[in-house]
């Protein structure tokens, strides 16, 4: 299965402010092993150019913006993050790169699996036969 799409997060909260909790099974479709974090992104930096065999993720942009370029290996779609009450959900073979982060801004990512440098697709050519069924 190769998807993403934005997951709407129900925004939590009274006088005092806003909360967002973010559960397994209600709405992230997959067991939290790992979180990290992208901040402090120097201007003009790009960011990713991978794609993951069997990853699934949330990126949320909680403070800031970016922009994550999407490539399922036959079209590319961008999608801006600057809400912290949206998450980017992303699962199977999808080249991303992310670029346009602004000062401030804090990239959450939750994601399936622990850290595995085996599960990167590091090369664009390779992700491509990998994509076509022809690695
Ligand atoms: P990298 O995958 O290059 O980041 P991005 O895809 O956002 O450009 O990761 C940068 C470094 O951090 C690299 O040496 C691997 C390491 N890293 C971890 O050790 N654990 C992690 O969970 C992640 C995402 C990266």
């Amino acid at each position: 299965m190769t998807s993403y799409k934005l997951i709407d997060f129900k925004t939590l909260g009274d006088e005092r402010g806003s909360l967002i909790a973010i559960e397994e099974g209600y709405n992230a479709p997959f067991q939290i092993k790992r979180v990290y974090y992208i901040f402090d992104t120097k201007k003009g930096i790009e960011r990713g150019f991978h794609a993951h065999i069997n990853l699934k993720q949330i990126a949320i942009a909680v403070k800031g913006s970016c922009t994550f370029v999407l490539d399922d290996g036959s079209s590319r779609e961008e999608i801006k993050l600057s809400n912290p009450n949206q998450g980017l959900f992303i699962e199977g073979l999808i080249w991303r790169e992310m670029k346009d982060f602004s000062s401030d801004c804090v990239l959450v990512v939750l994601a399936s699996e622990k850290y595995d440098e085996h599960d990167y697709i590091r090369d664009y050519d390779r992700f491509l036969k990998v994509v076509n069924n022809d690695s």
